[in-house]
């Protein structure tokens, strides 16, 4: 998740417009930052690594000459963060330059044919594929907005892309697919193009929504929108009423809310993962003995999960150890073909860096799973494999969870085709029901979150809540109680449902909540006995099932429901939302700042 912004502007100062702009997008990004303006039909492209803020002492972003400009705040996913991996990009001839927002998934067959071609590539990003392709067209005489149109018919995934073109100078060219893009104008003297509202709103709060498979033209005469086609589509402008702060949440009251409804795009995304990556990460998890997951916190839990994923679908074994015990438990059992599969969304997490580190002397291998393309985890992974959730500003995790549960889902099912476990065709059946999981979630984003929030007038003054699973959903049901202590300091457990009886059953007493994650799958018979158990001893019960499951519902004292899934083999993977949904609303009940609990740190990065 980048920001990019494009201004033209009939007042000047196009450098400064530029970096005010990108500063208000910052929290889509800050890993480096660029700018690029045309001025006389000639490029002018200012670029470095680092934040906003310290590449601008440095290089002075606001002394770019010309009225217009584009810009770009960076969340790295191809490529390390690096002053050559910065957008803009441009083409062999300073022609033109591109920012971009998105994954480009078939950007590995262009950039062959393009070197093939004679064009020389500068970084390792996805994004230049894209000069250089409108480079082509424009080189085989097309003009400026149909050389973008032909190039962007040639991309695959996701995009929001500004273009500038030297020879072009009043204008910016704008496309989008799956990436957010919205223009904004007033009157004359300003045309706007940003991946969100807050980039223009202090300057103007009249915008022109892009759809995807649109390309458009913006000038200060006016915006041309057209398809795919080239035909001409007609667009009204807008004015939005809302305040910078909640523009900066896209609408939402807090950035945790925000990052929940990101989950079916987040997923999606990651779901996109280089096959190449899977098997090379496969090819070092079929040479290993012993395979360790190791994390804190919420990327703990994933490798509870996946602990689960690899012996249900690869028959591989595995352990999860919390990373703070990691040496205790392994320091006498590592060596060279052991594994060590280290989940970390900030890769920055210092436990989880030891214990890497920790097992890297004993010759072990490292595979990292991380959200932070470049950070000191996967510099010392002999392996990564990026989750694409894109920056997660709540404190506590919830889109990056997902993500790593869509990640382990596809690293598990991989190994099982290259262990010859499964077929080439069942493995294409797994990847299309995990491929069915966002909209899946989408759909109990828009029908379970009236549920769940009605719900909470019940239970948020409780003292302490009990979740509990079988199998995989015992995993979910530690990550759910976790999500509740955290943000609304109720006291919550998780735990593996057929524990319970082994001292939790002790705490129930007439009106206790307890939360079941009951999936329609190999463990519903018994966990509707251990509702019964906690239901008989006066337990309020709240269960997350299937659409239609009656027969858990008559149980219940509240159920949230999701779409009936029962075919599909990743189906437990959703239950967490409801859960991160029931979180968010107890601690907004309770007039608690869900963004920003208290003693927490979004990476605790020291010992
Ligand atoms: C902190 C955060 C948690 C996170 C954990 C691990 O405790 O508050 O939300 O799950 O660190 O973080 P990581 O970046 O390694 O996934």
């Amino acid at each position: 998740m980048c920001g990019i912004v494009g201004v033209i502007t009939a007042e000047g100062g196009v450098g400064d417009v530029l970096s005010k702009a990108l500063k208000r997008l910052e929290y889509r990004g800050y890993d480096s930052v660029g700018v690029a303006t045309v001025n006389e039909n000639k490029l002018y492209i200012k670029k470095d690594k680092g934040k906003i803020d310290e590449v601008n002492e440095r290089l002075n972003l606001t002394d770019v000459p010309g009225r217009t400009g584009i810009g770009h705040t960076r969340w790295a996913t191809h490529g390390v963060p690096s002053k050559r991996n910065s957008h803009p990009h441009g083409d062999c001839k300073n022609r033109l330059a591109v920012v971009h927002n998105g994954i480009i998934e078939n950007y590995s067959e262009l950039k062959e044919r393009l070197t093939r071609n004679g064009h020389i590539f500068l970084s390792d990003t996805d994004t230049e594929v894209i000069p250089h392709l409108i480079e082509e067209k424009l080189n085989s005489g097309l003009t400026g907005f149909h050389a973008v149109l032909e190039a962007v018919k040639e991309l695959k995934g996701s995009y929001a892309i500004a273009v500038l073109i030297a020879d072009h100078p009043d204008k910016i060219y704008v496309a989008r697919n799956e990436s957010p893009l919205v223009i904004g104008v007033k009157n004359k003297n300003y045309v706007f193009c940003a991946s969100d509202i807050p980039a223009f709103l202090p300057i103007t709060n009249q915008v022109i929504f892009l759809y995807d498979g649109e390309v458009a033209e913006l000038s200060l005469e006016g915006v041309v929108i057209r398809n795919l086609n080239g035909e001409v589509v007609e667009r009204e402008v807008l004015e939005v009423d809302l305040t910078p702060e909640m523009a900066k949440k896209g609408g939402f009251p807090h950035f945790m809310l925000k990052e929940i409804f990101e989950q079916p795009k987040a997923l999606k995304n990651t779901l996109r993962i280089d096959e190449r990556k899977l098997i090379e990460v496969c090819k070092i998890l079929s040479e290993s003995n012993r395979i360790v997951f190791t994390s804190a916190g919420t990327s703990f839990y994933a490798g509870l999960c996946g602990k689960y994923f690899l012996a249900n679908i690869s028959r591989t074994g595995s352990e999860a150890v919390i990373s703070s015990e990691f040496d205790e438990i392994m320091k006498n059992i590592i060596d060279e073909r052991t594994t060590v599969v280290a989940i970390s969304q900030s890769g920055e997490t210092s436990d989880t860096i030891s214990a890497a580190k920790y097992a890297k002397r004993f010759g072990a291998k490292i595979i990292s799973i991380s959200n932070t393309v470049g950070s000191s985890l996967t510099r010392l992974a002999d392996a990564t494999v990026y989750t694409q959730a894109g920056p997660e500003i709540g404190v506590a995790a919830t889109k990056t969870f997902l993500v790593q549960l869509g990640a382990l889902s596809l690293i598990s099912s991989k190994l099982a085709e290259f262990k010859g476990v499964i077929t080439r065709d069942e493995y294409k059946t797994l990847l299309n029901d995990l491929n069915t999981i966002p909209e899946i979630i989408q759909l109990i984003l828009d029908k379970t979150e009236g549920e769940v929030k009605a719900s909470t007038e019940a239970y948020y003054n409780s003292t302490s809540i009990l979740y509990l699973g079988r199998g995989i959903s015992s995993a979910v049901a530690m990550e759910g109680a976790l999500k509740l202590k955290e943000i609304s300091y109720i006291h919550a457990e998780g735990y593996a449902a057929g524990e319970s009886k082994h001292g939790p059953i002790a705490l129930i007493s007439t009106g206790f909540p307890v939360v079941f994650v009951a999936p329609m799958d190999s463990t519903h018979n018994k966990i509707i006995g251990n509702i019964m158990e906690m239901k008989s001893r006066g337990a309020r019960i709240i269960s997350v099932i299937e659409e239609g499951d009656e027969e858990i519902k008559s149980i219940s004292d509240t159920v949230f429901r999701v779409p009936k899934t029962s075919d599909n083999f990743f189906k437990q993977i959703v239950y967490i939302v409801p859960l991160q949904l029931f979180a968010y609303y107890i601690a907004v009940r309770k007039g608690l700042d869900p963004d920003k609990p208290r003693n927490l740190a979004k990476a605790v990065t020291v010992a």
